[in-house]
């Protein structure tokens, strides 16, 4: 946990802002912390190869590290779009021996069928997400990995919100927040792991009747739980996955290509659109203009890089100070810094720099 005492001193604000770093982790994201416990799994029930898709990459290089600490083959669908603009993350997974390919992929029927309606495709996560299970599932030895948006996701990730707690507490000395848990909960959301991550542990407390604030940042490029509706539908394009109530821009929506890999997802899952719905859970989208701006100032005040998609989560922090200031609040906020963006920095140059 990093207190941004500078980025608080910039702001000029009372409330405390505290930052739970996964950019630190060995891979560049929290993503290692279910790729580890994914991989362990598949290996104990005797599969070779892990099968996966990844959107920016952060996931995709966990797999391939996961995969080789337990001896098994990495295959990778990597989202076109993302690949061209962030070729690091693709020789990251290739140094670990892991076989990366782009998605739509002329590798599946699916792929092919989604190239031949439209050549140019970007991809997305859903198109990579039904390339990797059709592939997957010609392979009895493989196991296809979930990079987020499953229950058993999630519940790896539940480590984050059970570190704030400690950490705040053995770290910085004194009950923060409600209960030392922080007040507000801050993470952005494509799949919804790191947020689930950092919620799940508190939500009995704030059933309980604890004022907790959950927040979720989203991208404007696929704004689900701001602006879509509520129905049943699928995470993939390809018809793979089960159908799941939640918050969706429909199968055919393309998010338009950016830098945010992570959160270009067009169907949110079950557990956050539920916790949507129900008003557990706040939610806001942003431009990436907006959260690479955020991501920006958090460099030059604290100078910590991280990735854009944590870039939203930072936004949204942002705006919850502006609030509070408004309010004579001195509110405790944890935000999730999810991933580093020292692989990202063409996206930062694309747009803050170029333009
Ligand atoms: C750095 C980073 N943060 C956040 C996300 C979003 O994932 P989730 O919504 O599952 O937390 C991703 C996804 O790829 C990512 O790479």
């Amino acid at each position: 946990m990093h207190r941004a005492h500078r980025l608080e001193k910039y702001l000029g604000t009372g409330a405390r802002i505290y930052l739970k770093r996964e950019d630190v982790l060995p891979t560049g994201s929290f993503k290692l912390n279910t790729a580890i416990a994914q991989a362990y799994y598949a290996a104990e029930e005797g599969r070779t190869t892990l099968v996966t898709e990844t959107g920016a990459g952060q996931w995709g290089m966990s797999v391939a590290l996961a995969a080789k600490m337990f001896g098994l083959r990495a295959e990778i669908f990597m989202v076109r779009c993302s690949l061209e603009q962030k070729p690091y993350r693709r020789h990251y997974m290739e140094l670990l021996g892991a076989k990366v390919r782009p998605s739509p992929s002329t590798h599946t029927a699916i792929g092919r069928k989604i190239l031949g309606e439209n050549p140019d495709h970007p991809g997305s996560l859903g198109t990579a997400i039904s390339d990797a299970i059709e592939h997957a599932l010609g392979n009895p030895s493989a196991a296809y990995l979930a990079g987020s948006g499953m229950p058993h996701v999630y519940l790896h990730q539940t480590l984050l919100g059970l570190e704030i707690a400690q950490q705040l507490k053995t770290t910085h000395g004194e009950d923060l927040g409600v209960d030392g848990r922080g007040d507000h909960l801050i993470a952005c959301s494509g799949g919804g792991s790191n947020l689930c991550g950092l919620i799940g542990p508190h939500l009995r407390a704030k059933a309980d009747g604890a004022d907790l604030r959950f927040l979720a940042a989203e991208s404007t490029a696929a704004p689900r739980l701001t602006q879509g509706v509520y129905a049943y539908g699928r995470t993939d394009l390809g018809g793979y996955t089960p159908e799941v109530l939640g918050y969706t821009m429909g199968e055919s929506f393309i998010p338009p290509p950016n830098h945010v890999g992570g959160l270009r997802n067009h169907h949110s899952s079950a557990l956050v659109s539920l916790l949507r719905r129900e008003r557990v859970l706040d939610a806001v989208a942003f431009d990436q203009r907006t959260a690479l701006e955020a991501g920006r100032l958090l460099l030059q005040t604290e100078g910590l890089l991280l990735a854009p998609e944590a870039g939203h989560a930072v936004a949204a922090a942002l705006d919850v100070v502006a609030k509070a200031d408004a309010e004579n609040a001195e509110p405790v906020i944890v935000v999730l810094a999810s991933g580093s963006g020292f692989l990202d920095l063409q996206g930062y140059n694309e747009v803050l720099l170029d333009a």
